[in-house]
Parts: C-alpha cells; structure tokens; sequence
C-alpha cells in the first residue's frame, strides 16, 4: 500500500504537489493555519485522496511535506513528535515576495539545516522547491524526457523512498547528495534554484 502524505500548507505549491501524488494514487491530507473547514473548495477541486484536516493531523502522516511560508516554520515543533519522522522541506528562505523577494539571513548555515531545527530529530529531504509552482504543475512528461526534481538529505533509505515517490509521480530525481551541500544547490537563489530540466 503506498504510504500517505500529510502536507503543512495548502497554497501553491501544497495544491500542485497534492494534484501530482493524488493522480498517481496516494492519499494526502493538506492543511493550513485556518482548520479543515476553510480549505473545503480546494480539497473538491483537488480530487480523489485528497482531503483536509488540522497541521497537528496532517503532521502524523508517514511522510510529511513541508510547504509553508519561511515565516511559519515556529509553528512546527508543537505540532508533534518530529523524531523519527519522515520530512520532505519543500520551502524556500524568503521573508518577503513580490517586489523584494527578500531571503531570511542564514548565517553560514543551509536552509534545510535550520528547517531542521524546527522539525527536531526527523529525517530531512529537500525536494520539490527549485521549481516555480506553475512548471511544477504541468506534465513531467516533455516529449521522450521527463522534467528533473532535485532532492538531497542524509538518510539514503528515505532518500531512495523519495526518489521512488518522485518517479512514481512521472519527474526524473537526481540526487545531489547530503543535505548540506545539496541542499545549497537547491535552496533560493543557489545554482539550481528555478533551473527547469528535461532528462532525455
Ligand atoms: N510558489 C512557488 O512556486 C514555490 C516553489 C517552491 C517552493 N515554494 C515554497 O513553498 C512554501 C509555500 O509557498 P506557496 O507559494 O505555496 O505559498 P502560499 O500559496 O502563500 O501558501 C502557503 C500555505 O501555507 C499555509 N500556512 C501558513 N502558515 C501556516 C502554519 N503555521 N501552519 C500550516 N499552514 C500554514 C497557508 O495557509 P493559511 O495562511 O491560511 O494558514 C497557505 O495554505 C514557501 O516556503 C515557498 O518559498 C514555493
């Protein structure tokens, strides 16, 4: 059976991963800061195995995908027991958009590494935050290739769980590594930031 997906936000880039899992048949619970009942009309429009519920609720999931504003991430911790989870941090560091796109101030650490901190003892994988939401969301499939998603983290097993989730959604993973030093090719502004590939 494939493992459920609880995701932590249910805007953009939640909706455009949710749409890809739920079509390849997971189930996946988005939520937000507002409760179930406001995200009624997204979860019907989302579809099959799609549904909503708290971020406390969504956060027990098997595998928990990080999809909120920089801003938010303080409200992690309470949200459970992170250790031993399965986290998939697919925010990018900026604290303001539109004009400024302005990026939190992370010393000489990686933003994975200091989501991390928030989720304390769970197991990393960035994934799914190269990309702007609106190419996320269209066919992985381009004529014989099938789009990149990069990802990096330091478990190998999640890791390859992660790879095997990301081609059973149709995108073509590669693997940069650890989550330090794959993890400053992903985030924003990093060399792959926004690079949007075809693997042949
Ligand atoms: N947009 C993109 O193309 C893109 C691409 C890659 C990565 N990212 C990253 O993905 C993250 C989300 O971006 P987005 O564009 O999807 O933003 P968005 O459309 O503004 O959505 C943010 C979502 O997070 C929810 N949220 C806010 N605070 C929360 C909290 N404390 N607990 C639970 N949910 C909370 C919001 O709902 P409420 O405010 O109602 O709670 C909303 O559903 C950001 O870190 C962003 O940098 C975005």
């Amino acid at each position: 059976m494939k493992k459920p997906f609880g995701i932590i936000g249910a805007g953009n880039i939640a909706q455009t991963i949710a749409r890809h899992l739920s079509k390849a048949g997971y189930s996946v619970t988005i939520s937000n800061s507002r409760g179930a009942e406001s995200l009624k009309e997204v979860v019907a429009d989302l579809g099959y195995g799609v549904k909503a519920a708290a971020a406390a609720e969504a956060a027990k999931s098997d595998i928990v995908i990080l999809a909120l504003p920089w801003k938010s991430l303080s409200s992690l911790p309470s949200l459970t027991d992170w250790k031993g989870k399965h986290v998939i941090d697919a925010t990018n560091h900026f604290i303001s958009y539109h004009p400024d796109f302005q990026l939190a101030d992370l010393g000489d650490k990686t933003a994975s590494k200091i989501v991390q901190t928030y989720v304390d003892g769970a197991m990393v994988v960035k994934a799914f935050n190269t990309l702007f939401y609106k190419i996320l969301e269209k066919d992985p499939r381009e004529g014989n290739g099938r789009r990149v998603l990069f990802l990096s983290g330091d478990d190998a097993n999640f890791k390859n769980e992660v790879m095997e989730v990301i081609k059973s959604i149709g995108f073509a993973p590669v693997d940069l590594g650890s989550l330090a030093s794959g993890g400053r090719l992903q985030q924003a502004r990093g060399p792959l930031a926004t690079i949007n590939l075809i693997q042949l």
